[in-house]
């Protein structure tokens, strides 16, 4: 049975991990580069459509923003990396941010990283999920704006992008077709959530 998910609120922003809520329920956090659709995604889990604020600019998302779903977990969603009109200085900080928030918060179950479907892997975005996984965190890759694409050129991209990942990850982290726009993945994404909310300790 999937998973729905009956109450979700906003709880906090927080300028660092120190700040977070208390780290006593499991996690999952969006992150990716910025206008991915990371903000989108997390409303179309919870079933609202202005929770997660979203933009058609990029950059919206600057804190981390913790939201309790079914008093129970948490979703987090976090500002985009690699905005090229962010000054270098500032996105460093960012980077360097989002990488303490990954390392240090230990209730994390799993770090979705989102990509858009229409893009060829990005070096960038591989760079990140090799760090990642060194590092031990367990992640997700989610593609985001699948009905950008007609299904056979989503299957087509998805393989290629499969094909990427498994040059470099040995298992092939999990992975997920999503769109905000007509819901698809929202199902096997919660059903994931559940499952790993089940070992939970
Ligand atoms: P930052 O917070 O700036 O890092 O961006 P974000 O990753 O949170 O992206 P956001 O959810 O704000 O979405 C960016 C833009 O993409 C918005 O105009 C959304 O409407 C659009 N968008 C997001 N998801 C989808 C999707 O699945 N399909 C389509 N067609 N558009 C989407
Ligand atoms: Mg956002």
């Amino acid at each position: 049975m999937p998973l729905t998910i009956k109450k979700a609120r906003f709880l906090t922003s927080s300028i660092a991990v120190s700040k977070c809520p208390p780290a006593n329920r499991p996690e999952y956090a969006f992150i990716g580069r910025s206008n991915v659709g990371k903000s989108s995604l997390i409303n179309t889990l919870t079933n609202q459509k202005t929770l997660a604020k979203t933009s058609v600019k990029p950059g919206k998302t600057r804190l981390i923003n913790h939201f309790l779903i079914d008093e129970n977990w948490y979703l987090v969603d976090l500002p985009g990396y690699g905005y090229a009109q962010v000054p270098k200085a500032e996105r460093e900080k960012w980077e360097k941010f989002i990488r303490i928030y990954v390392l240090e918060r230990v209730n994390l179950c799993c770090l979705f990283i989102l990509v858009d479907v229409r893009h060829d892997a990005l070096q960038a975005d591989l760079e990140f999920m090799t760090w990642v996984g060194e590092n031990q965190v367990p992640f997700a890759v989610l593609f985001t704006k699948a009905d950008k694409l007609k299904p056979e050129e989503t299957e087509m991209a998805v393989g290629k992008y499969r094909s990427r990942l498994k040059e470099i990850f040995d298992p092939l982290p999990p992975t997920f077709i999503t769109s905000a726009i007509d819901f698809r993945g929202r199902n096997e994404i919660l059903e994931f959530i559940e499952h790993v909310n089940r070992d939970f300790k």
